[in-house]
């Protein structure tokens, strides 16, 4: 019981750490008052460009890895590792050093498929990317994403526990889209590598 609950403060002080705000500090940016506001990669694209982006994708992706890689590593499986799962992801959306405000929760979810459940994972990847590459909507591919991975692990026969987690992480990811949804209706969504103000 121990383990799982240092498990889980670890994988939600990993999923905390804010790799978006970091880096763009690091060039004299707040990425939080900047293009979308968001902490992620895809604003972090838009304000700085490509390798920074790279790297804050990276990093986002790897502490949702790294944290159900540790829970594996101590025993834990099944339902309590789709907790881990969560508790990264959440650290991410609510972060402890960002005054429990976050992110979108998109890489670190993606992250945690990855090591959960690598197939689903690697099926759910072009799906999310299509629809991003189509759309240059990167929160419409995001969004998509999750619905994919969910309806993929019913069609999979993945266990209970991995169908509730993982639709978990598409409920969540939809919650943390709640603006881009407005804007997609509006019309007013930012593509794909579009800068303030509209310029591609
Ligand atoms: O993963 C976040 C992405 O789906 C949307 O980011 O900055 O356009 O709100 P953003």
């Amino acid at each position: 019981m121990g383990s799982v609950l240092l498990a889980l403060v670890v994988a939600y002080l990993f999923g905390s750490i804010p790799a978006g705000v970091l880096v763009a500090r690091t060039y004299g940016v707040d990425i939080r008052k900047v293009g979308s506001g968001n902490i992620g990669a895809t604003n972090v694209l838009r304000a700085l460009g490509p390798g920074p982006a790279l790297v804050v994708a990276f990093f986002d992706v790897f502490k949702g890895g790294i944290a159900v890689l540790i829970a594996r590593a101590v025993g834990i499986e099944g339902p309590l590792l789709g907790g881990v799962a969560l508790a990264a992801v959440l650290g991410h959306n609510y972060s402890l050093f960002l005054g429990f405000k976050g992110g979108k929760g998109v890489a670190t979810s993606f992250g945690t498929l990855l090591f959960l459940d690598p197939i689903l994972a690697l099926w759910t990847f072009p799906i999310g990317v299509s629809v991003m590459l189509l759309t240059r909507y990167v929160s419409a591919g995001s969004m998509t994403g999750g619905v994919a991975a969910t309806v993929l692990a019913l069609a999979l026969s993945r266990p209970l526990w991995e169908v509730v987690t993982v639709g978990l992480m598409a409920l969540l990811i939809f919650w943390t889209h709640r603006e881009n949804l407005k804007r997609l209706q509006a019309g007013t969504e930012r593509r794909l590598g579009e800068k303030e103000g509209g310029r591609a």
